[in-house]
């Protein structure tokens, strides 16, 4: 039976390990553009960069309780929250960069864009449902909502399978990736489903 660490080592060195780590991408795109290296469409780069970092955060988070359980380690579940608002970090520097590169802070053209194409209507609807889960992602909210924090923070599937979506729309050659990022997703899911129905839910 695997050993949990004592909750000292967790909070002090665990998880600021953890929030240091969760800020190595960051760290190396601000030096990759302080140093010309983000090639010759630096926007672009970063936009993309961004948005992977966010799909790749978001499919982490999902994982924590399928890992948890496979290790039998159930002291993860307290490295969730930091995860998850890693997902809304990401998400809203993704967001700052097309908002910023792509439309020159132009609200009238976001707004139109953001009706006009499919993948930027995905993409901003998946950033909006974000919106709910961060807001009640502290202790007192989680005691508050008891049952409904729950139902709620079930919108993660909706928005990681919004996420692929915005990706898939995206994609015009290399399929690669996102059928890899959506395997993934789907191994989730189906985990999701056969531990309800091991509850008996359905
Ligand atoms: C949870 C929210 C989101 C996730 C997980 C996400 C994820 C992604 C991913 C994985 C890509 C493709 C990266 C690549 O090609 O390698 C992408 C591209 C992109 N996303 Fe998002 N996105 C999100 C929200 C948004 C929002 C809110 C907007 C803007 C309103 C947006 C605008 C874009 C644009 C413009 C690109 C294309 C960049 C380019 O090729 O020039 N995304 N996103």
């Amino acid at each position: 039976m695997p050993v949990s660490p004592p909750d000292k080592t967790i909070s002090f060195v665990i998880k600021p390990v953890l929030f240091l780590l969760c800020l190595l991408p960051l760290g190396v795109l601000v030096w990759a553009v302080f140093n010309d290296m983000l090639g010759a469409n630096p926007a672009e780069r970063l936009t993309r960069e961004t948005g992977e970092w966010t799909l790749r955060f978001l499919l982490i988070t999902l994982a924590v309780t399928p890992v948890r359980k496979l290790l039998r380690s159930p002291w993860l579940i307290k490295l969730r929250r930091m995860l998850g608002l890693y997902v809304f970090f990401y998400a809203s520097i993704h967001m700052l960069t097309y908002i910023w590169f792509d439309q020159f802070f132009d609200v009238d053209e976001i707004i139109r864009d953001v009706i006009k194409r499919p993948f930027i209507t995905v993409g901003f609807l998946a950033f909006i449902l974000l919106i709910p889960l961060v807001l009640t992602s502290t202790n007192k909210m989680i005691r508050r909502l008891k049952k409904n924090w729950v139902k709620l923070h079930k919108l993660i599937y909706v928005i990681a399978v919004l996420a692929i979506l915005h990706f898939f729309w995206l994609v015009k050659a290399d399929y690669q990736e996102l059928i890899v990022y959506g395997l993934i997703l789907l191994l989730l899911l189906f985990y999701r489903l056969y531990q309800q129905r091991k509850k008996g839910v359905y």
